[in-house]
């Protein structure tokens, strides 16, 4: 591992782009609750770009909410940024969990995730992802291929803690039921996630977390941002194309993509200089949902860096008068 000279200190993007997704949190704010995704969402995504827009960084967004024609911005392709600076790829969910916010419910949160230009999977075409989450404990130790079984077993005993205690995060869908039901069998414990895999992700890779494991089937771009912060925290993250149809399919395979392959971290993202912020929209288990008191509205992010392996918790207090 290279360390940086403390001397010589490079740039920590992350620490400028979390102002975007601050920004993101906050603009959504008034639709918390109130069942429109579209206006959380929208609001979300113009001040995110906005405030993209003052980043000093060349950022060709990957991962973004679709298409040109569909996406009147933050699309796919779009140049974001002041176009100096570092060349990067950008993936942006303004919010992960827009039902969640749109119901009022935990654990929406708005990220943004960088690395080097070129370095990111486009995995656009092919909407899901059979993905695998752990911490440091599980490199190694856990591997897709294996059973569900054997992965619990397996990491129990890299955590030296009881199978009975090992908790996994899975998306509550109803194509996971086998899955749910062999994680009981095992004798481990699900956390079921309404929604927002990005979150149940770093829970399972972040230190001291309670969550051991995150598995199952959920978006392919969540998997590759949610890669951006594993490679600073430290874990495993794989994933395995899950395509819909032969449609579907035939899109991935006329792009590149692989199926019934496991697209292991570096293939997810080819670089160790990544960047993952994020910010509570909505409270989680990890960060607190924007809070607005009298004249202050209050933020609190993560701000992730694989080179240097730093993670920063951001908490802010903005004018609300500035805001609204
Ligand atoms: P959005 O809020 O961006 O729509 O994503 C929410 C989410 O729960 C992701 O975290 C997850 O990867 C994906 O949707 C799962 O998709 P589905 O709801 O179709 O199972």
């Amino acid at each position: 591992m290279t360390l940086m000279s403390p001397l010589h200190p490079d740039r920590n993007l992350a620490l400028e782009l979390v102002r975007a997704t601050e920004a993101a949190a906050i603009r959504a704010t008034p639709f918390i609750g109130k069942g429109d995704k579209l206006g959380a969402d929208g609001a979300a995504v113009d001040a995110m770009r906005a405030f993209l827009s003052t980043v000093e960084f060349d950022g060709t967004v990957v991962i973004g909410e679709g298409e040109k024609d569909n996406a009147p911005m933050l699309f796919n392709g779009e140049r974001v940024g002041t176009g100096m600076g570092p060349a990067c790829d950008i993936a942006v969910d303004p919010i992960d969990g827009t039902s969640l916010a749109a119901a009022g419910r935990q654990n929406a949160i708005s990220v943004i995730a960088a690395s080097d230009k070129g370095t990111m999977l486009d995995a656009s075409s092919v909407y899901y992802m059979n993905k695998l989450v752990a911490g440091p404990e599980g490199i190694g130790v856990v591997d897709i291929r294996q059973s569900i079984g054997e992965n619990i077993r397996a990491i129990a005993k890299a955590k030296g803690k009881n199978v009975a205690d090992v908790i996994v995060a899975v998306l509550d869908r109803p194509r996971h039921a086998d899955l749910i039901e062999d994680i009981r069998a095992a004798g481990a414990g699900t956390r079921l996630l309404l929604d927002g895999d990005v979150a149940g992700g770093l829970h399972a890779a972040r230190y001291g977390s309670r969550i051991d494991l995150c598995i199952g089937i959920g978006g392919s771009p969540e998997g590759v941002v949610t890669t951006c912060a594993v490679k600073g925290l430290g874990g495993i993250v794989q994933g395995i194309l899950h395509p819909m149809n032969d449609e579907e399919r035939a899109r991935g395979l006329a792009t590149g993509l692989k199926f019934d392959y496991v697209y292991e971290m570096d293939e997810l993202v080819a670089s160790d200089n990544t960047f993952f912020v994020a910010t509570g929209v909505t409270d989680g288990g990890f960060l607190d949902g924007v809070r607005r008191k009298g004249p202050i509205i209050k933020t609190h992010s993560i701000a992730i860096r694989s080179k240097s392996g730093t993670v920063r918790e951001v908490y802010a207090e903005h004018n609300a008068d500035r805001w609204f």
